[in-house]
């Protein structure tokens, strides 16, 4: 089938699996073959094979990767790259230039905020936090005419509040503005933004997407050609590509994430469902739950609801600090998504770097991410870990 076809005509699961690759003209292989190699040999001066002539510019394993990954969201082009951050670099600088403004939700992923507050900014780039989850607050902080981009994560990391994607899609290009979407939380199996109005997907692969902790990777997605080719001239002109290596971990990662997807959330269902009974939690953080302000615009927007849960605890920072340290089969670590479960307390890991900012996270707040264990086992741990705490 072709890539066209995969892309339009079929079920996700089918597209993760095949759009991106035809088994290998020469050989019949199934999977891509991981293209070690920096250069290529040219039929004569400029006679390209396939396009290729040097790994920066285009490698097959990661043209595989990046076609399966436009397929999933449903765009036109994606590109990989060495890092999440290395893509959100590179995104800022094809888009924006030095006296450009920037729109951040005040619950981002700290290191994006680090990216922006002390990579960004000392380049020129003014920057304003705006809650997401908040319309009206998001038009005040647009600067018609100035601000270029309007970045939203919606699930946030590590609050899970949610943004309705198609009103700030509304907002951003009122304003002249692109929207983009960290889509990192939901994956493109829960969550489809460009479909929506977005006008950029992020994605640290990093996480659910390569899915099993064992690669560091970043993604863009578009679907307007123009942009594609900005992003395209500097993916190539600035360097931060994903090695052949790492993209063939991605794209073997993707060819599983509805599944994983589906048991990460029927997990993390259950999870909320024991932490909102514990007497020791006094706020759980899940878009599931009907309470959650964010609840109905998630329910339109996501296929279910993710496998992160974060909850505050009675007894301050030091019984999230003895939570995390007692946990064993969560296992205390930064990052997410992966088969795995992790546990990690915001204030002193992934979100250190917002210390002292609007962005500071509460202390007694733990992050889960919920893997794809035996759910008994998940909670069995959380029950010893938070029994004795409270
Ligand atoms: C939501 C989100 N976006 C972006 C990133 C950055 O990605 P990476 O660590 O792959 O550079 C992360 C990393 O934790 C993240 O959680």
């Amino acid at each position: 089938m072709s890539e066209q076809q995969h892309r339009h005509k079929s079920g996700f699961e089918t597209r993760a699996i095949h759009a991106g690759y035809e088994p290998d003209a020469a050989t019949g292989a199934v999977i891509p073959p991981i293209y070690a190699t920096s250069t290529f040999k040219q039929d004569g001066v400029g006679g390209l094979r396939g396009g290729y002539e040097y790994s920066r510019s285009g490698n097959p394993t990661r043209t595989a990767l990046e076609g399966n990954l436009a397929a999933l969201e449903e765009g036109e082009r994606a590109f990989a790259f060495a890092s999440g951050l290395a893509a959100e670099d590179t995104l800022v600088r094809a888009v924006c230039g030095p006296g450009d403004h920037v729109v951040l939700p005040n619950d981002a992923y700290g290191g994006t905020f680090r990216l922006f507050d002390k990579v960004e900014k000392a380049w020129g780039l003014v920057h304003d936090p705006a809650p997401a989850a908040d319309l009206d607050a998001v038009r005040r902080a647009m600067r018609p005419g100035e601000t270029k981009l309007l970045w939203v994560e919606t699930p946030t990391n590590p609050l899970l509040s949610i943004g309705d994607i198609s009103a700030l899609a509304a907002i951003a290009h009122e304003a002249g503005a692109l929207l983009v979407v960290d889509n990192t939380f939901a994956s493109p199996y829960l969550q489809q933004p460009l479909t929506l109005g977005a006008d950029v997907v992020v994605h640290s692969t990093t996480k659910y997407c390569g899915g099993h902790s064992d690669v560091v990777g970043g993604a863009l997605v578009v679907r307007d050609l123009d942009l594609a080719e900005r992003i395209a001239f500097h993916q190539n002109a600035m360097g931060a590509v994903a090695g052949p290596f790492d993209a063939w971990l991605v794209l073997r990662g993707l060819k599983t994430l509805g599944v994983r997807m589906d048991r990460h959330c029927d997990n993390a269902e259950q999870v909320v469902a024991f932490l909102s009974a514990h007497p020791s939690v006094t706020q759980v953080f899940y878009p599931g739950l009907p309470d959650h302000p964010g609840h109905e615009i998630a329910a339109r927007q996501m296929k279910r609801f993710g496998g992160i849960v974060s909850f505050r605890v009675a007894g301050g920072e030091q019984q999230a600090l003895d939570i995390c340290g007692r946990a064993q089969v969560f296992t205390l670590g930064e990052s997410l998504g992966g088969v795995e479960s992790l546990i990690e307390h915001p204030g002193r890991m992934t979100h250190a770097s917002v210390a002292g900012t609007e962005l500071e996270v509460p202390a007694d707040l733990v992050r889960l991410s919920v893997g794809i264990e035996t759910v008994d086992d998940l909670l069995a741990d959380l029950e010893q870990a938070l029994g004795s705490a409270g």
